[in-house]
């Protein structure tokens, strides 16, 4: 998922988009992040269950999806739109906006700080602009292509470890609960071949840590398109490899994010 063009070779409008882009998703981030956390002090979740018992949507993801989808359609009308609690819409533009109106429902119905508002901008190549936000400790998490990921400001790099044996390594289990169980054999092999193991609830926050070196890698199967597309554009730009489970492009249902240096070794254990 990387462009061809580095950013020197960029023409000064397609700089202009690509900064436009980012600016628009790390506002609507922000902006759909404090409704989500302000909404969540209401105490009113209407709360009920999608795909299995246990995977849970609040009336705050619609409230979410609806804020991110309304902005966008007014500022970007030729862009396609997919959210995903239902947003679909065809565009002419080229580009399309990928959105987890809050990634870590379960976090964020438990009072847990670990949710965030994910929003990428994608074209042919994949995700181009991204923003997370991470309403509890108020990160903003930004990334273009060829143009470097940052927290804020601050430029981000990824963990430079060489050995998976101290690794830190973060995952997340599927809503399914067959598919969980299999996980959970998988990582009862991985835990005792690296440091240790992070399940913090959501996808885009893992791949956001990858991207700050907070943990050393990630990877997770069965995810889908949102949870994936903004953060793997952070993590990746932050120097993170990525694959599927064998060398293969990153894809949702198989994904490796991780510093470079482990990146064999963990494969060799996901095999
Ligand atoms: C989930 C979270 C979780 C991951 C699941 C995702 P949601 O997204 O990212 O960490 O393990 O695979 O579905 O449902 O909270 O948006
Ligand atoms: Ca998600
Ligand atoms: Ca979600």
């Amino acid at each position: 998922m990387t462009s061809e063009k580095t950013t020197s070779e960029q023409t000064t409008s397609e700089r202009f988009e690509v900064s436009h882009l980012v600016n628009l998703a790390a506002r609507l981030a922000r902006e759909a992040g404090d409704l989500v956390s302000i909404g969540r002090r209401s105490g009113e979740l209407g709360a009920r269950t999608k795909s299995s018992a246990t995977d849970m949507v609040t009336r705050w993801d619609g409230a979410s999806e609806s804020f991110i989808v309304e902005r966008l359609r007014s500022a970007r009308p030729d862009d396609a739109v997919v959210g995903e609690e239902g947003a679909r819409s065809e565009g002419s533009s080229g580009i399309s906006w990928l959105i987890d109106p809050i990634d870590g429902t379960t976090n964020f119905l438990y009072d847990l700080g670990g949710y965030a508002v994910s929003i990428a901008a994608c074209d042919d190549d994949g995700p181009v602009a991204a923003a997370v936000y991470v309403p509890s400790v108020r990160e903003l998490f930004t990334a273009t292509r060829n143009g470097g990921a940052f927290l804020g400001s601050v430029p981000l790099s990824c963990s430079n470890t060489t050995d998976a044996t101290t690794a830190l390594i973060a995952t997340g289990f599927s809503y399914d609960a067959q598919r969980r169980t299999a996980q959970g054999s998988r990582i009862a092999k991985l835990i005792g071949q690296v440091r240790d193991i992070r399940r913090l609830g959501a996808a885009a926050v893992d791949l956001c840590h990858v991207a700050c070196g907070r943990v050393d890698g990630y990877f997770e199967e069965s995810l889908q398109p949102w949870d994936l597309a903004a953060g793997l554009l952070i993590a990746t730009e932050a120097g993170a490899t990525s694959s599927d489970f064998s060398g293969g492009p990153v894809r949702p249902e198989q994904t490796v994010v991780c510093a470079p240096g482990i990146h064999r070794a963990l494969m060799n254990h996901l095999a």
